[in-house]
């Protein structure tokens, strides 16, 4: 008999062209004293079930503001974000926290690691946040946490709190997090900005098996054009806009050894 892995993928429903992220019309604009930065300026894309769309752009053009609303971190000036047939704006604060945590896996672009918990422990957290039935497995959840940090290199890091762990191992902690509850959408700022080779390849390999195996909907913020090269859209932002939007081949990618 085959073992099964903890990370082997559940059916995904849904054909891979429905919506899963909407974005319409969307604006952020910033009072500072007396001036308004515009920030988003109109922002319409639509991201179907299982796509890997990489949001790219230079500095300052607006790509973790974009993507703070689309996890609904934060709140549009104007325009409607819906995930999934859900619109966010609409929702009250216990909703949105809700439909948050069973939807969608957030790696920020500065970890957020909780420092009194272990690697483990802060993978573990949103499983044991999420009081539905099917995260109340400990050990199934325990299996999984350890298989995502054996995944991304950190078997030997564990029982480590952040403080204990360099800036590329912490973000890798980070985005085993956002993993851990099979969100079907994972929003993911810069999880590759600082890792070094083969780690970056690590992540990589995580990033593509959770896409093209498990069917994960992927955004990732990045400016490695290498890695954009894996996605199958690529959405460049300037100044708050959207100036390209393409559809492309994805580069072929051969996974690495699993270890045990
Ligand atoms: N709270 C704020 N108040 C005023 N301006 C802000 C605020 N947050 C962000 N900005 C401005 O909004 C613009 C977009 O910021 P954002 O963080 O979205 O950029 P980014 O594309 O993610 O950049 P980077 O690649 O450096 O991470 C920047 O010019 C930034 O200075
Ligand atoms: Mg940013």
């Amino acid at each position: 008999m085959t073992p099964v892995s903890p990370l082997a993928a559940p059916v995904q429903s849904g054909s891979l062209s429905s919506p899963m992220i909407v974005v319409s019309g969307l604006r952020k604009s910033l009072r500072t004293g007396s001036t308004t930065v515009d920030i988003l300026k109109g922002i319409d894309f639509t991201i179907s079930r299982g796509e890997f769309a990489a949001i790219m752009g230079a500095s300052g053009s607006g790509k973790s503001t974009l993507l703070g609303l689309l996890a609904g971190l934060d709140n549009p000036t104007s325009g409607t974000v819906t995930l999934n047939g859900t619109a966010i704006s609409n929702l009250g604060e216990d909703k949105l926290a809700q439909l948050r945590g069973r939807t969608i896996g957030f790696v920020f672009q500065s970890y957020q690691l909780i420092p009194t918990l272990t690697a483990l422990e802060n993978v573990l957290l949103p499983y044991e946040l999420n009081g539905s039935p099917e995260h109340s497995d400990e050990a199934h959840g325990l299996a999984r946490a350890r298989q995502l940090l054996t995944s991304v290199g950190l078997a030997a890091r564990m029982d480590h709190y952040p403080i204990q762990l360099s800036g590329g191992e912490q973000q890798r902690v980070a985005l085993a997090r956002a993993f851990i509850l099979r969100p079907p959408i994972v929003l993911a700022d810069e999880p590759t900005g600082n890792l070094d080779t083969a780690n970056g390849s690590h992540v990589l390999d995580l990033l593509l098996h959770l896409n093209r195996e498990e069917g994960t909907t992927l955004v990732l913020v990045t400016h490695d054009p290498a890695l954009a090269a894996y996605a199958s859209r690529r959405i460049t932002l300037r100044d708050g806009l959207v100036i390209a939007d393409e559809q492309q081949t994805p580069a072929p990618h051969t996974f690495a050894e699993r270890g045990a």
